[in-house]
C-alpha cells in the first residue's frame, strides 16, 4: 500500500506525483488525449473489434500542476475509453494495459482507473490491468501477451513508449514494429543527445546513445558534430526504425518554454491517415503560434529571437523547428514555391497538403488568408461558373 492509503487526490497524492516542470509535458498530454480519441474512433469504425493502448512508462496517471491534480495520459485513456463516444461502441472491446518500474506510480495507476470507474461508471466493455516492470522485460512478456491477444481478436493496439531520456529499446518493439495489428507512438527525447552526447563518458551512456542511435559512439560523435544535431538525431530514429518495417513514420517536434526542441512524438502506422491524425493534433497544440507571426510587417519567419541551436541551417530554408512544423506563415511560404505559376484545383492542392510531411490540414484557414494577403495567390471559391474552388498562384508577389 503506498504512503496515501490510495485516496485519489489527498494531499500525499498531490506531494508524491511528478511535479509538472515543463509546459512541453502538458502539450504531450494534451495531444496524446486527442490522438487516443481520434485514433480509436477511426479504427473501431474501420472494422475492428476492440482497441488496446499499452503504456509501456505509464508514470502515476497524474501529476501535481502547482499543487493542482494534472491527468496523465493513461488517465486519458482511462476516460476516454470509459466514455467510448457516448456509448456508441458497446460491442467493441477497449483494453488498457499500462507499465511502470515504479511500484507506487503503478499503484497510483489503480487509484486513478478506480477513480475514473467510480466517476464515470463502470463498463463491461472497459477492461485495465496493471504491471511494474522494466520496460524491456514488460515489452518481452506482458505487452507481447497484448499484442498477440490483440492480433487474434482483431483488436488494434497503440503502443506508447515515453522514457524520460533518449533509451529506445529496438528488439523489444520489434514485434510491434512489424505487426499489422499495432501503431506505436514513442517519445524521441531529443534534448538528451543534443545536449548529453558530448558529455557521455560511462560506458553504460555511450552504449545507450550507440544502441539507440544504431551507430558506434564514437561514429555517433563525428557524424552528429558535421550537422544540426536536430537533424542528425531525427535521421538516426528514421533509419533505425526502417531497419524493422516499413510502416509510415510521422513526427513533429514539442518544445520547451525557450523553444528548443524538447523531444519528437514519434508516430509508426501502417495507415497513411495516421500522419494526418498526428499533423492535425499537434497543430492543435500549437496554432497560437499564428498570433506570434508578424504579418504587418511581412516577415516570414516569426521567433527571430530563437537562440543558434534551434535554427535549422540544414534547411535550404533556413526557418527555425517551431516555424518549420506549425507556422501558417511558413506553410504558405512552402505552398506559394511548391505550386508558383500555376492554376491549382482543389482536390491536388489538398492531395499536396495531405501528403505533405509536415503541413496540417486544419490550418487551411489560416493558409488561405496569408496566400491571399501575403502572396497574391487568387482563391476562387466552387461557383456555378467554376464547378469547384481552385487556387491560381500565377500572380506576382509584392516584394
Ligand atoms: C515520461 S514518464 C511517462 C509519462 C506517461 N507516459 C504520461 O504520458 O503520463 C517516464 C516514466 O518512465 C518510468 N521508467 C523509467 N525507467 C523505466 C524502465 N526502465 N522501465 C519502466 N519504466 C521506467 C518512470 O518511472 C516514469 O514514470
Amino acid at each position: 500500500m503506498s504512503d496515501c492509503n490510495n485516496k485519489y487526490g489527498c494531499i500525499e497524492c498531490i506531494e508524491r506525483v511528478s511535479k509538472i516542470t515543463h509546459k512541453g509535458t502538458k502539450n504531450k498530454i494534451n495531444f496524446m488525449k486527442r490522438y487516443i480519441g481520434a485514433w480509436y474512433n477511426k479504427v473501431l469504425r474501420n472494422g475492428y473489434e476492440g482497441v488496446f493502448f499499452i503504456d509501456c512508462m505509464c508514470n502515476a496517471g497524474l501529476y501535481n500542476d502547482s499543487g493542482e491534480l494534472f491527468a496523465g495520459t493513461s488517465q486519458e485513456a482511462m476516460k476516454s475509453f470509459l466514455n467510448q463516444g457516448n456509448g456508441a461502441y458497446s460491442d467493441k472491446i477497449f483494453k488498457i494495459l499500462v507499465n511502470d518500474i515504479d511500484s507506487n506510480r503503478v499503484l497510483c495507476q489503480e487509484c486513478v482507473w478506480n477513480r475514473c470507474v467510480s466517476d464515470i461508471g463502470a463498463k463491461a466493455n472497459v477492461l485495465f490491468d496493471s504491471k511494474n516492470k522494466d520496460v524491456s522485460d514488460f515489452l518481452r512478456t506482458d505487452a507481447i501477451v497484448a499484442l498477440r491477444e490483440a492480433e487474434q481478436n482483431n483488436y488494434h493496439v497503440l503502443l506508447f513508449y515515453d522514457p524520460y531520456n533518449a533509451k529506445i529499446d529496438w528488439n523489444g518493439l520489434a514485434p510491434f514494429l512489424k505487426s499489422k495489428k499495432a501503431d506505436i507512438i514513442l517519445t524521441h527525447f531529443m534534448s538528451d543527445p543534443t545536449r548529453g552526447i558530448n558529455q557521455a563518458k560511462t560506458e553504460e551512456a555511450k552504449k545507450k546513445y550507440s544502441e539507440t542511435y544504431g551507430l558506434p559512439f564514437e561514429k555517433l560523435v563525428m557524424e552528429s558534430e558535421t550537422i544540426n544535431k536536430t537533424f542528425f538525431f531525427r535521421q538516426r530514429v528514421k533509419a533505425q526504425i526502417s531497419k524493422f518495417t516499413s510502416k509510415y513514420v510521422s513526427y513533429g517536434p514539442i518544445f520547451n518554454s525557450k523553444n528548443r526542441v524538447l523531444y519528437d512524438i514519434v508516430l509508426i502506422s501502417r495507415a497513411e491517415v495516421s500522419r494526418d491524425l498526428l499533423k492535425r493534433n499537434l497543430y492543435l497544440e500549437y496554432r497560437d503560434i499564428q498570433k506570434e507571426d508578424d504579418f504587418t510587417q511581412g516577415t516570414l519567419f516569426a521567433f527571430e529571437s530563437i537562440s543558434p541551436d534551434d535554427y535549422n541551417s540544414q534547411r535550404a530554408e533556413g526557418v527555425s523547428e517551431k516555424d518549420y512544423f506549425y507556422s501558417p506563415t511558413h506553410f504558405a511560404e512552402v505552398i506559394y514555391k511548391h505550386f508558383k505559376g500555376q492554376i491549382v484545383l482543389n482536390s491536388t492542392y489538398n492531395e499536396y497538403i495531405y501528403k505533405h510531411e509536415v503541413i496540417p490540414p486544419n490550418a487551411n484557414r489560416q493558409i488561405d488568408t496569408i496566400l491571399k494577403n501575403q502572396f497574391h495567390v487568387t482563391i476562387v471559391a466552387k461557383n456555378k461558373h467554376t464547378k469547384g474552388k481552385y487556387y491560381d498562384f500565377r500572380e506576382k508577389r509584392n516584394e
